[in-house]
């Protein structure tokens, strides 16, 4: 069933593989919430993390998600590693691959970082985000908890707000989600929302108050001011007044709508603490649904079958 090499993006995925990601990943989340969480599964299989940005959420998921199905991992800390001496990326993944992985998981900062090492590896690669391209395992573990909570997708409505422009995670839940037959409104304001970005496909639109009734999701997003140029937005304060989200703001959509965000979070900008903190929001379960989702990609990689062997 499961055909590809590398997990790149979910552009090139079609609706019946993430259908499969996501059937896949339920034993997965059954096995991850036993007391003893360790199978013999993938024994022998060697993943290696590679990530030149910082992360929480997404490298410990892959080394756990990894552990948990008996494979062995390595994390190479970019910062104490030869990178600091020079190394290129090429060098540093040949490097790698001399000590024979089954897997490389990249994060970088250039977008076609991952397709690039794919393209050079005979390991397989997955992107766990490259610039501002794609970030397609966070979309997974998004998919994967709106499908836990609402069913089947099709013809379900997801607000995402925010930096729209410098988000990978906005991007590949564009994909993702639109394959599976969603409406997708993004929002944001023009600078972080410009007209170019119509060429996703999805509606656009700039005011948040307007677009909420009848929203099942709305996912917030991390304002990424690592990758912003100064002046998109007049004040983190006026950001959060148009674009913040609030239980108040959310009386607007009328449902019980689930509140999400890929994380970290700017509590008081993107989201209220107290909206957070609140039933609505479902971040910690995209947190535990991360490894699920992890699992079942690492094992469909290596090679493992439609039935999981447990
Ligand atoms: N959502 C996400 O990618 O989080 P990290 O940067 O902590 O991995």
């Amino acid at each position: 069933m499961w055909q590809h090499k590398d997990l790149l993006g979910l552009e090139r995925l079609t609706s019946a593989e993430i259908e499969h990601i996501l059937r896949t990943a339920k034993p997965m989340k059954e096995i991850l919430m036993r007391p003893v969480k360790k199978l013999p599964t993938l024994r022998g299989k060697a993943v290696f993390n590679l990530f030149y940005e910082a992360s929480t959420r997404t490298r410990t998921s892959f080394e756990t998600a990894a552990k948990v199905l008996g494979a062995d991992t390595a994390s190479i800390a970019v910062a104490q590693s030869s990178v600091s001496k020079g190394e290129t990326l090429l060098d540093t993944a040949r490097t790698l691959e001399a000590m024979r992985p089954d897997l490389v998981v990249v994060r970088h900062q250039a977008s076609g970082a991952a397709e690039f090492l794919a393209n050079h590896l005979k390991a397989g690669v997955i992107n766990a985000g490259d610039g501002q391209h794609e970030h397609p395992t966070q979309a997974l573990l998004d998919l994967f908890t709106m499908w836990e909570k609402l069913g089947d997708l099709a013809g379900k409505k997801v607000v995402i707000v925010g930096d729209v422009l410098h988000s990978r995670v906005a991007r590949s839940n564009v994909w993702g989600l639109t394959k599976l037959g969603v409406e997708v409104v993004l929002i944001g304001p023009p600078t972080l929302l410009p007209d170019e970005m119509r060429v996703l496909g999805v509606e656009c639109r700039h005011d948040l108050d307007r677009a909420l009734p009848g929203a099942d999701v709305v996912m917030a997003l991390r304002l990424q001011l690592e990758r912003q140029q100064a002046g998109l937005f007049p004040s983190l304060r006026e950001y959060s007044r148009a674009y913040g989200l609030t239980s108040e703001r959310l009386k607007r959509t009328g449902k019980p709508t689930l509140v999400m965000h890929p994380g970290p979070m700017n509590r008081g900008v993107e989201i209220s603490s107290e909206l957070a903190n609140s039933p609505r929001a479902v971040i910690e379960e995209q947190v535990t649904n991360g490894v699920a989702v992890r699992m079942a990609l690492i094992y469909l990689l290596t090679g493992g079958t439609a039935h999981v062997v447990d």
